[in-house]
């Protein structure tokens, strides 16, 4: 076994611009080898394995290995918190080598009740943010800038920052409709930056020299983040190990379509607007969308050198983010969106849930997705769900609630 944290091996495969062209998405149930994949045992035990190899060789870069050991350390917990409704915790997560960065999981529970249903996923710009309890860390490393309380040119985060964008993950509406909620700093596991000095990828002796093309990118580590996440809730006697949604905004709907991907543990995935990249799929229809070679040029350190490669071609991809979403199968996936950020491509995102059907319906789901694109504000509870509301990229109060919605559905 490789060692821990380091990516796994995947078998070797061609060069992208020596790929077939192929203008339609590629059928997710005919293998390379073009062998027509008919049933579940053949799915999950040929396909299944195949496409996550291609998404981590084309893509996001290898799959880190589980790492051999994480602690838990609660650094507070106060159980009067969330308006006496809740029990709010941070714990700190640690990982077998002592170089590694750690992980400060950010946790609101309801009190006096079994094990609940609880989303997890990334933030953008510390725990701190998102309450103005004071006992909750601010980050210490590298944050971007422009966040409220972030120190002007230093990019360090201060506690003037503390409950600015509660907004975006309203800790109590979540714990009073029911659910408990985990979150961590993304830049804990990797800043949003190029450059391998800082992060997971710092540990890794290969990001030193030439990293290899199919290097393990940043958000394969923000997914790695939530596996972590949900290492530890899976322990944890408050939360219900079976009842685990995981949920992520824009760079981090990516982050939560790839974990929710890549760990059966999850039981129900949210990508919230998370087009290109996540949901949205490359080989893209609508002008106004994020195109791949924009996102891998602005964004490069988000996917691996082989995805850059097919920016001047997308029909090279030997898969399209439909795949993605049929590796979840037959798990729920939500892909929420908003009506003013065409850039995430709502419509195409219904077009990728539609291509990922044929998979769910495997599973003896027979209608896993509207039948026609659903209506501005109004909830396609399908296992393949969508939803898409007025207004512009942000994640709100009300979105919640669509997500929450959902999960009476699905994890109730
Ligand atoms: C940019 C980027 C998107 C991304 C978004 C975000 O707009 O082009 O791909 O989703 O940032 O993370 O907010």
């Amino acid at each position: 076994a490789p060692p821990a944290g380091s990516p796994v091996p995947l078998p070797a495969f061609p060069p992208p611009d020596t790929l077939p062209s192929t203008a339609e998405f590629p059928d997710p149930l005919v293998m390379r080898d073009g062998t027509k994949i008919a049933t579940k045992k053949d799915w999950e035990e040929k396909r299944r394995p195949e496409l996550k190899e291609l998404f981590q060789h084309y893509m996001y870069g290898r799959f880190p290995a589980k790492p051999e050991k994480v602690t838990a350390k609660v650094l507070f917990e106060d159980t009067k918190a969330l308006g006496g409704k809740g029990t709010l915790r941070e714990v700190e997560l640690t990982f077998g080598p002592p170089e590694w960065p750690k992980l400060y999981l950010l946790i609101a529970a309801p009190n006096g009740t079994p094990p609940v249903a609880c989303f997890v996923g990334p933030n953008f710009g510390g725990n701190h943010l998102l309450t103005a309890h004071e006992q909750v860390r601010v980050p210490t490393v590298w944050v971007p800038g422009g966040y409220p309380g972030v120190e002007k040119g230093t990019n360090r985060a201060t506690a003037e920052g503390r409950g600015k964008q509660a907004d975006t993950w309203p800790l109590q509406q979540i714990v009073e409709s029911g659910y408990a909620v985990a979150t961590f700093y993304c830049g804990d596991v990797q800043p949003d930056r190029p450059g391998v000095s800082e992060g997971m990828r710092a540990t890794l002796p290969a990001a030193k020299d030439a990293p290899p093309a199919d290097e393990t990118a940043t958000v394969m580590w923000w997914a790695w983040g939530c596996h972590r996440a949900v290492d530890f809730l899976v322990t944890d006697p408050r939360t219900d190990a079976k009842r685990l949604a995981v949920v992520g905004h824009s760079r981090l709907g990516k982050t939560a379509l790839l974990a929710g991907a890549f760990d059966d543990r999850i039981a129900v995935v949210i990508p919230h607007q998370s087009g290109c990249g996540g949901a949205g799929p490359s080989r893209s229809k609508n002008p106004k969308a994020e195109p791949v070679k924009r996102i891998t040029t602005v964004f490069p350190h988000w996917f691996c050198a082989n995805f850059r490669a097919f920016g001047d071609d997308t029909t090279k991809i030997p898969f399209d983010q439909h795949s993605l979403v049929a590796i979840c199968a037959p798990r729920p996936v939500l892909a929420t969106n908003a009506d003013d950020d065409q850039w995430a491509n709502p419509p195409g995102q219904f077009d990728v849930l539609t291509a990922a059907a044929p998979v769910y319906r495997l599973y003896g789901d027979a209608r896993p997705v509207a039948a026609k694109l659903p209506e501005t504000g109004t909830l396609a509870d399908e296992r393949l769900g969508y939803f898409v509301r007025a207004g512009k990229h942000s994640m709100t109060p009300d979105d919640w609630k669509v997500f929450t919605r959902y999960a009476d559905k699905w994890l109730k």
